[in-house]
């Protein structure tokens, strides 16, 4: 087999790099360890910047976000038994986030593609990448008890944190910068309608406490918890208890609902650097992770696809490698600026522990932020998607 770009990974990454490829008329193969169902309701982020939506949409997979996505033009930050409303798009010059699920970004994405008729191959087994640093980079895998071998003119690795592609650069040649934080987030996915307007970031001696949305019908909900924390722990209403407890205010209350779906994820930050090794690309969580508190994840693996499209298609109409040359830097200095920003918010709203220096200083940072416009601005300008990166 042979095409131009083979994709390994069927996830936001991989699914866009796939469609912005097809538009400019450049071949590619998608691989994808797991089944389609799986990959379809693998729940996960829920906040689209407004230049992820504008990216979709200039890849005409985006009529069902426009018709349901949720327009957000602000959030709130709650601490001290207080909630302040945090203005984005005023802030940020009138631009918006819109709610609307990872889950249904990839359906979108899935359905263009095998409504293109184009090749996606899901439940791939024993993948691995070869001739990386020749110009015919290989990939090997198992599909429906075959044995295939793809030959490709570039691989875009969009294999996530676990995937096999970073792993297999030689040693040496990347270099890794990382830190794990001490706790983790438990998500639930809720049939009752948002008590709220707009996202809650709550502060609160008990915890970090997360209230957002999937749909008029949905809510999307997190407590700070263990990074390692035993899902069995927590009942239902052990989960209530702590959400009412981190989001209470006078007169007002959290409605609650049948819990569909719960889980826990662990946070971390980390980056590769450089994102490339001789024909192998790396984007989305191949590369680089974020703690969610950002809401950065997946509209970096888009941001990092569509610098790696406008590459490839540079090459193939002229021949010029200034773009691939340049994907890494382009893509990285995009992603510590989210880094610093997921950090910065972890940090200023998770419990860190026990020393009341810490607390005054994150208290003193929340005051600032909800007081200063110079703070706030910064907060919405990197919420909603710096511009000029
Ligand atoms: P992924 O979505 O991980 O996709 C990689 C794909 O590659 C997967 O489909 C995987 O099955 C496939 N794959 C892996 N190995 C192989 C292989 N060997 N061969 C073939 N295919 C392979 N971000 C937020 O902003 N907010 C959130 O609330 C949030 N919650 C998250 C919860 C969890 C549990 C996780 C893991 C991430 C969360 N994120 C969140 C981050 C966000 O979802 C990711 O940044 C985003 O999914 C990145 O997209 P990606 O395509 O790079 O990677
Ligand atoms: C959601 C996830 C986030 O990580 C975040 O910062 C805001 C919202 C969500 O799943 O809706």
């Amino acid at each position: 087999m042979r095409t131009q770009v083979g994709i390994v990974g069927a996830g936001p990454a991989g699914l866009t790099l796939a469609r912005l490829l097809e538009v400019a008329g450049i071949e590619s193969v998608v691989i994808e360890n797991r089944d389609r169902d799986y990959v379809e309701r693998r729940i996960r982020a829920g906040v689209l910047e407004q230049g992820t939506v504008e990216l979709l949409r200039e890849a005409g997979v985006a009529e069902r976000l426009d018709r349901e996505g949720i327009v957000h033009h602000g959030i709130h930050l709650q601490f001290d038994g207080e909630r302040h409303h945090v203005p984005l798009s005023e802030l940020a010059d009138g631009r918006s986030i819109t709610i609307y699920g990872q889950t249904e970004v990839v359906k979108a994405l899935i359905a263009a593609r095998l409504a293109s008729g184009l090749p996606l191959l899901f439940e791939v087994d024993g993948v691995s990448v070869h001739d990386l640093d020749t110009e015919r980079p290989r990939i090997r895998f198992a599909h429906e008890g075959a044995q295939l071998e793809l030959e490709c003119d570039a691989i875009a690795g969009c294999d996530g944190f676990h995937g096999v592609c970073r792993p297999s650069i030689p040693s040496g040649v990347l270099r890794s910068f990382e830190r794990e934080y001490p706790f983790g987030w438990l998500g639930i996915l809720a049939q009752v309608a948002p008590s709220i307007d707009e996202l809650v970031y709550a502060h609160h001696e008990s915890g970090f406490a997360l209230l957002s949305l999937r749909s008029p019908e949905l809510s999307r909900y997190y407590v700070q918890c263990r990074p390692d924390e035993d899902i069995g722990e927590w009942s239902d209403e052990r989960i209530w208890e702590e959400l009412q407890l981190r989001t209470g205010l006078a007169g007002w209350t959290l409605d609650e609902g049948p819990i569909l779906e719960k889980g826990v994820t662990g946070m971390r930050s980390f980056v590769a650097e450089p994102m490339r090794y001789g024909r192998l690309y790396l984007a989305g969580d191949a590369a680089h992770i974020v703690p969610p508190t950002g809401a950065k994840g997946l509209n970096l693996a888009v941001s990092d696809v569509r610098i790696l499209a406008e590459a490839l298609v540079a090459w193939y109409s002229t021949g010029s490698t200034t773009g691939l040359d340049g994907y890494s830097d382009a893509c990285l200095r995009r992603i510590w600026r989210a880094e610093h920003f997921s950090w910065w918010m972890t940090s200023m709203l998770h419990k860190l522990g026990d020393d009341p220096f810490d607390a005054q200083l994150q208290l003193s940072q929340l005051r600032y932020v909800t007081s200063s416009y110079a703070a706030a601005r910064s907060l919405a300008e990197n919420y909603v998607g710096l511009t000029t990166l």
